[in-house]
């Protein structure tokens, strides 16, 4: 049982996930269900000359085929709908859907399709495509290029200058969950069961794709298996092959990924190739940074994380310039992947940083703290908020940092090496447009709704904590309703944009309903509250009383005497379109890794890490998702690379036992501390923790690895063969 002013609550639903009671989509079943399987193409570039499904059709329980001669006609701009033409972009792309009475036979129906293609010349890495580098629209959600000052004239002129070029992998997100969907059609209405972290945004793409009023779809994931950005934008052609299916069967169909399938139908985090130049004085003041980034895209579209943002603004530099460039790759289209941008972005960033610490003579902590930005010089405005200098003495003093020596491969555990490193992290505050209702019932039991969704992070134990603490009741009292378009419309859950986007709505729908209810009280001659001024009631533990002390009343029989049929307030919040503050939350990260020098494998021992991102609502959960995060900076750091034949122009290794993540065996102690922070110029005080575990962790690591070894490792991930290889210059 757990007291409303129990702040760490566990998650509402945790029981019913460790029973198995929780259903997700792939759990669901509706009457006359089929089964589709995709048919992968095998070349990385060419057209289908020809689809021959002689052998499929002959086994049991086919149903039908689908390909782009006789599939239903769909579109939207920027998107890849398979099946609507016989170009090939990529290995893995759907070019036929086979569906049939169960998951088993549908597979093994699409294992007999022989397709027949023409095999036109594929480029097949981003080194391929030497020269044609051009720059996209925009680097995620902001601008391609950036400049302020003269960069070149203070490199030019500056005491110390580094410049290095610092390389990351292709990495696939890989949620436990695999993607589903299952769509059926009703009378010209679709209901669609899948694994999104965007119920509206699919819907309204879905309802544009198939030219449908948005009130004739209808989308629901009630439960979800993590999302890591693999179930936003990037599941939208997959999900619109279930919905084509079941057109074009005219009966209910389902279709689930495989493993293999996520490692190209659901995005990626692009591969980069990072240029850093640093210069700054002697006293390690920077006077010029640039980040130039180039990038892998598909050959259909475009996509840029914004790998330079933390260039722009992290630190107090007048002369900056940043540039995201990308090259097309007959490769699956990458999309955003947990801190898309800053992850990747801050491990140039930051290991260039350590760099110029150890050239200059100087601890990287007090390099960092000598550049602190006092305001975000790239938007020219004042912090909402910003809380890295505490995180970096918070974080510096629980590690121990101040017995760092400071010379490398000078600590030893037996016989291995052991090193010390650390970086910034930072994350921008994203938020959108938010809907909540909160609702009483007669017994007092309160009902939250607001169409978001719970990656498995706590969305739905903080949207009723929220209420719960807004409207005086246990939080046992309350239930939570999610994952449906028939709900109030909640934000997506991506980019950390979901708390901070449905905590002011929820905040207001049940403060507005306190006031209804109170309201009510004192005007009631059966109330003891009755004649009271509504400024003198509170309602707290279940009772509705005044807050002299005297007087009082159970909710539950207030709301039985007055609104015996339920009392509902609704709240739609939306960020300021003009806000005079930048947000960011921020962090850092420190990593102590332990090397073996015969074997070259490292391991994480310790990660030390102190965020300042806001009012923390569960600190429980809040931990919970940072160490997520620090997880994903481990797994890009040590382990994931999703690699491709370049002759072949197919994913090598596609399960997850040749696809390297972070296991149990690899998790080191975690130290995590999430500071007080009071930022008055954000509603509800939320910034959205979801992503910044993952910023900086990568760098520190590589700092780390450096210091245990004196080998400076520019490219991830770090494995064993780069340890014991040839030095890097
Ligand atoms: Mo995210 S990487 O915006 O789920």
């Amino acid at each position: 049982m757990f007291m409303p002013d129990d702040l760490s609550a566990p998650r509402l639903e945790a029981g019913l996930k460790v029973t198995g009671a929780a259903r997700y989509a792939a759990d669901l079943r509706v009457e006359g269900l089929l089964h589709a399987a995709l048919v992968a193409a095998t070349i990385p570039s060419g057209r289908v000359l020809g689809v021959d499904a002689t052998r499929a059709r002959r086994l049991p329980g086919f149903i039908d085929i689908m390909t782009h001669e006789n599939a239903p006609r769909v579109a939207r701009p920027g998107f890849l709908i398979p099946l609507q033409d016989p170009r090939v972009h990529f290995a893995g792309q759907p070019v036929a859907l086979v569906v049939a009475g169960t998951p088993h036979q549908a597979a093994l129906a699409a294992a007999a399709v022989e397709v027949c293609y023409e095999e036109w010349a594929a480029v097949t890495s981003i080194g391929q495509s030497h020269g044609t580098a051009f720059a996209p629209a925009t680097a995620g959600l902001v601008a391609t290029d950036s400049r302020r000052g003269d960069p070149e004239r203070a490199i030019a002129e500056a005491e110390q200058v580094l410049v290095r070029r610092y390389t990351t992998a292709a990495n696939n997100h890989h949620p436990i969950e695999p993607h589903s969907v299952m769509a059926c059609w009703d009378q010209g209405r679709l209901t669609v069961r899948t694994t999104t972290q965007a119920v509206f945004a699919h819907r309204n793409a879905i309802a544009a794709c198939f030219g449908l009023p948005v009130e004739r779809v209808r989308v629901v994931c009630e439960y979800l298996g993590g999302g890591f950005g693999t179930k936003g934008g990037a599941w939208f052609s997959g999900l619109t092959l279930g919905i084509m299916a079941a057109r074009h069967a005219g009966r209910p169909v389902k279709l689930e990924l495989t493993r293999a399938q996520m490692f190209t139908m659901v995005g990626r985090r692009q591969e980069t190739i990072q240029q850093v130049k640093l210069a700054a004085t002697r006293q390690g003041r920077l006077t010029a940074i640039r980040q130039d980034t180039v990038a892998q895209t598909s050959t259909y579209a475009d996509y840029a994380d914004p790998t330079g943002t933390l260039a722009r603004l992290l630190y107090a530099c007048p002369n900056v310039a940043t540039s995201h460039r990308l090259v097309r790759v007959n490769a699956p289209q990458p999309n955003p992947m947990r801190a898309p941008g800053e992850g990747p972005g801050s491990f140039a960033l930051e290991s260039a940083l350590d760099e110029l610490a150890e050239a200059l003579g100087i601890d990287p902590v007090e390099l960092r703290c000598r550049n602190f930005a006092d305001h975000d010089q790239h938007a020219g405005l004042p912090w909402s908020s910003n809380g890295l200098l505490a995180c970096y003495r918070a974080g510096a003093d629980a590690f121990g940092w101040a017995r760092r020596p400071r010379a490398c491969a000078s600590l030893r555990a037996g016989r291995h090496l052991l090193g010390w490193g650390m970086a910034s992290a930072c994350y921008p505050v994203y938020r959108m447009a938010s809907e909540a209702d909160v609702r009483i019932h007669r017994d007092a039991s309160i009902l939250v709704r607001c169409g978001t969704q719970d990656m498995g992070t706590g969305t739905i134990t903080v949207l009723g904590q929220l209420a719960a603490a807004a409207l005086g009741v246990r939080l046992t009292s309350v239930r939570v309703e999610i994952g449906d378009t028939l709900l109030p419309e909640g934000p997506y859950s991506g980019g950390s944009h979901a708390t901070a986007s449905f905590a002011p709505a929820v905040e207001e729908a049940a403060l507005s309903l306190r006031q209804h209810l109170i309201g009510l009280a004192v005007a009631d001659p059966l109330s003891p509250l009755y004649g009271l001024a509504a400024n003198e009631v509170a309602i707290a533990d279940g009772y509705v009383k005044s807050i002299a002390g005297n007087r009082s009343e159970p909710l539950a029989e207030l709301a039985a005497r007055l609104a015996p049929d339920g009392l509902v307030a609704s709240a739609r919040a939306a960020p300021d379109p003009k806000p005079r503050h930048s947000s960011y939350g921020f962090g850092a990260v420190f990593a102590e890794v332990r090397v073996d020098p015969e074997l070259g494998e490292v391991r994480v021992a310790r990660l030390t890490a102190a965020y300042a991102a806001g009012r923390i609502l569960n600190p429980l959960l809040a931990r919970s998702q940072f160490v997520g995060g620090l997880v994903g900076g481990i797994g890009m750091a040590l382990h994931e690379a999703t690699l491709m034949d370049e002759r072949l122009g197919r994913i090598l290794d596609d399960s997850l036992s040749g696809y390297l993540i972070p296991t149990h065996a690899d998790m080191p102690c975690f130290d995590i501390h999430l500071l007080e922070e009071v930022d008055p110029h954000l509603a509800s005080g939320v910034k959205g923790i979801g992503m910044l575990g993952t910023v900086g962790t990568a760098a520190a690591i590589a700092n780390a690895v450096f210091h245990a070894t004196g080998r400076r490792l520019r490219d991830l991930p770090m494995r064993p063969e780069h340890l014991l290889g040839p030095a890097a210059p």
